[in-house]
């Protein structure tokens, strides 16, 4: 069993920019040859070879050379734009530039920008690997709204993953535009490597482009290049039309990889040249220190996975799987002073790794009725789920009655902590706010349509977004109900939610659906812009429910009332999300809007809303009872301090209002 522990690699990248461009990692962990080994002629004789290649194959290259334990294995990739003389040449040169730099690395790759070469003494066929990744960038800074930017920039690459993964074994390959802001356009690119699958192409693309936050924040040009995948977009167009493949012709049907696993050992790896292909502009010089990656020695997480063999599946689960003994020591035994919160599902910590990598860690309160196989299941199928909206979850830990969560920290505490906070909401503008508001709503938008499995939350609320350095939001606390309630159906005996945000349908009968998520969305809308939780507007004797109020103001014509008065900006903006929370709230399930229309709502002000019917106002017997049933959160000590000195609004005043407030 792996007893993982994380390991960071800090990897400093030089961006440096020229004309020409090689980007190069030789592996120094994988082994070296001797000069004039059997292994070296190999791999020259394999590499020469290339050129020989003459049958039409759409740019991809897979060959071997020689017997074990010298055997040479070799795919060439070039882009789906280049001709086969282009393609070889391009493989040629990149050949002689890895024999400069990586003169007796067993394991090397090199990604121009037209091609991509790598070799190594394993099988490499049919195998997806994630790692390294190389970032190329230029400090080339988007003009215009970020926002709408990087809006246009996912819309575009996630089309394109779509369109690529559809390749055959061929070719998996797809370019397109798409139009930014103050009229600029971004021209992307994506490719896996055809012997992949279908989904393990998506795999790949979908992680490359989770990097671009990290990589590319702020610039209009960016490159992620994979062993088995690479993207790109930038503002010039660098692709000429796609080589056409003959439709007669049936694709090559996929062999099976063969069986060897690629290696486990750490990877640090030489970075040789990074270099931008950027269009002739001249760039500033830059040095960029990025990817705080981390790795794990143990975790593989999905390199080499091959997919619909549940047996890999699950090794891949156990080697998420963290000894208890580290994460003793990383939240210095579960001390108060690491603890960070504490929720239904049990109390969360901080902690650190000897690496230094700071983690949450969630340990949940026993009782689950799930078996040790079942829990690792639904783990991986959680760890899965990774957008940038969303926590991400990097491992667990099982022993004994002990189950535990291991997620990334999150360093800015939770929404509420700011926006219930009279100094605080401050620091959120109605930009920020809007931002989070649609941040929120395209990880909605994953875990219910984008995502391979249907989440539904089921607890969303204030106090399950976490912020960023850069207050973007994140997701907190999803795919719990899978991880601690044995659930299958859309019906449940055991309520996990957070009263208030609970559509009626949920907390009188327990019926869950994404409809319900939506109804705690435009609850979390309109917190957000009133500044108000959902239990209590005003004060005293006159405390009325969120949502009479907004209702109230709406009909009235006084929707401005609504807004926290801090609040400057849009009138239209703010306005038009009042409305879409409305919608949102609405009584009867069906008249809900689904979180992929409200995200359209929210990004296209030309699209008209409906009407919103009256919302569903509570006033169920069952609050009491389900006092005790809430959802954790974590970050947010503060604001259980400061809540407990709200007690006094906790009254029951009209019947439109709650008689009971988040319960704790
Ligand atoms: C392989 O050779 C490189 C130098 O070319 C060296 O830095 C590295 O440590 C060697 N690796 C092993 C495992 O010997
Ligand atoms: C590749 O070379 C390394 C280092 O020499 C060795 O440990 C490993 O077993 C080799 N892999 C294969 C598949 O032969
Ligand atoms: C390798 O072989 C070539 C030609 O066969 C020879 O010129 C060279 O000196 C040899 N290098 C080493 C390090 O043995
Ligand atoms: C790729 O290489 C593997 C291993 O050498 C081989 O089994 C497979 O047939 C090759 N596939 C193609 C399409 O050439
Ligand atoms: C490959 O590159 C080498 C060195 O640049 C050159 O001498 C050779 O002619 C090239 N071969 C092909 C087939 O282009
Ligand atoms: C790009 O933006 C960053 C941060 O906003 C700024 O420091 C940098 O000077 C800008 N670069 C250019 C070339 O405008
Ligand atoms: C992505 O695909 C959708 C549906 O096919 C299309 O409506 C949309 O315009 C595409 N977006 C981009 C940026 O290409």
């Amino acid at each position: 069993m792996a007893t993982g522990s994380f390991r960071l690699i800090l990897c400093c990248v030089f961006v440096i920019i020229i004309s020409e461009s090689s980007a190069q990692t030789c592996d120094n962990e994988k082994g070296n040859f001797t000069i004039n080994s059997t292994y070296h002629k190999n791999l020259n004789t394999l590499l020469s070879s290339f050129s020989s290649y003459k049958h039409i194959n759409y740019g991809f290259y897979n060959i071997s050379y020689g017997e074990n334990p010298d055997k040479v294995y070799a795919i060439g990739l070039c882009r789906g734009d280049q001709t086969q003389d282009q393609c070889l040449s391009c493989l040629n040169d990149s050949r002689v530039s890895l024999a400069q730099n990586c003169p007796n690395q067993k394991e090397a790759i090199t990604w121009p920008g037209e091609c991509m070469l790598r070799y190594s003494n394993r099988s490499i066929f049919g195998v997806l690997e994630t790692r390294p990744e190389l970032w190329f960038v230029a400090s080339r800074n988007i003009t215009g709204s970020v926002d709408r930017f990087n809006e246009a920039l996912q819309n575009l690459m996630e089309n394109l993953t779509g369109e690529a993964a559809l390749g055959d074994s061929r070719r998996k390959y797809a370019t397109g535009d798409a139009s930014a802001p103050e009229f600029q356009t971004i021209y992307g690119y994506v490719q896996c490597t055809p012997d992949l699958s279908s989904n393990l192409c998506t795999r790949c693309l979908s992680e490359a482009i989770s990097s671009i936050p990290y990589c590319c924040k702020g610039l209009t040009v960016g490159n992620v290049v994979k062993p088995s995948c690479r993207i790109r977009f930038d503002p010039y167009l660098y692709y000429g039309p796609t080589v056409k493949i003959d439709p007669d012709a049936p694709p090559p049907l996929l062999q099976q990889p063969p069986s060897s696993p690629p290696g486990t050992s750490n990877t640090s790896r030489t970075i040789i040249a990074i270099t931008v292909p950027v269009a002739s502009v001249v760039l500033v010089l830059s040095l960029i220190c990025i990817c705080l990656r981390v790795r794990n020695a143990n975790i593989k997480r999905f390199e080499s996975i091959r997919e619909d063999d549940d047996k890999d599946e699950i090794t891949v689960a156990e080697s998420l799987q963290l000894n208890f003994d580290t994460i003793q020591v990383a939240t210095n035994d579960f001390s108060d002073s690491n603890k960070l919160g504490q929720g239904g599902f049990g109390a969360v910590y901080k902690g650190q790794l000897s690496n230094g990598q700071v983690i949450a860690v969630k340990r949940l309160s026993t009782e689950s009725c799930q078996g040790e196989m079942e829990f690792k299941n639904e783990v991986l199928l959680v760890a899965k789920l990774q957008h940038r909206n969303l926590v991400r979850l990097l491992g667990f830990c099982l022993e004994g009655k002990e189950r535990l969560l291991v997620y990334e920290f999150v360093p800015n505490k939770s929404l509420d902590y700011f926006i219930f906070n009279p100094t605080k909401k401050a620091q959120l503008d109605w930009e920020r706010r809007y931002q989070i508001i649609r941040g929120i709503a395209r990880g909605m938008v994953y875990l219910h349509e984008d995502s391979r499995l249907r989440i539904i939350h089921r607890d969303l609320k204030a106090s399950n977004i976490l912020l960023d350095e850069e207050m973007n939001p994140k997701i907190s606390d999803f795919g719990m109900a899978r991880l601690v309630v044995d659930q299958t159906q859309g019906n449940t005996s055991r309520i996990v939610g957070t009263y208030g945000y609970m559509a009626p349908e949920y907390a009188a009968f327990g019926q869950f659906s994404t409809k319900s998520d939506v109804f705690s969305f435009g609850v979390l809308v309109l917190e957000i812009i009133s500044g108000q939780k959902i239990n209590g507007v005003g004060h005293g004797e006159h405390v009325e429910n969120l949502l009479s109020f907004t209702w109230r103001n709406w009909r009235g014509g006084t929707a401005t009332k609504i807004v926290d008065p801090t609040l400057k900006g849009s009138q239209n903006e703010i306005m038009r999300c009042i409305h879409v929370g409305l919608l949102c709230v609405q009584e009867n399930a069906d008249a809900r809007p689904t979180m992929a229309s409200i995200l359209l709502m929210l990004n296209s002000y030309s699209l008209s809303l409906p009407r919103p019917l009256e919302p569903a106002f509570f006033m169920d017997s069952r609050t009491r009872s389900l006092s005790d049933i809430q959802s954790s959160e974590y970050n947010s000590r503060e604001i259980r301090t400061s809540e407990s000195t709200n007690k006094s609004t906790q009254e029951s005043v009209n019947e439109a209002s709650i008689t009971e407030l988040y319960p704790r």
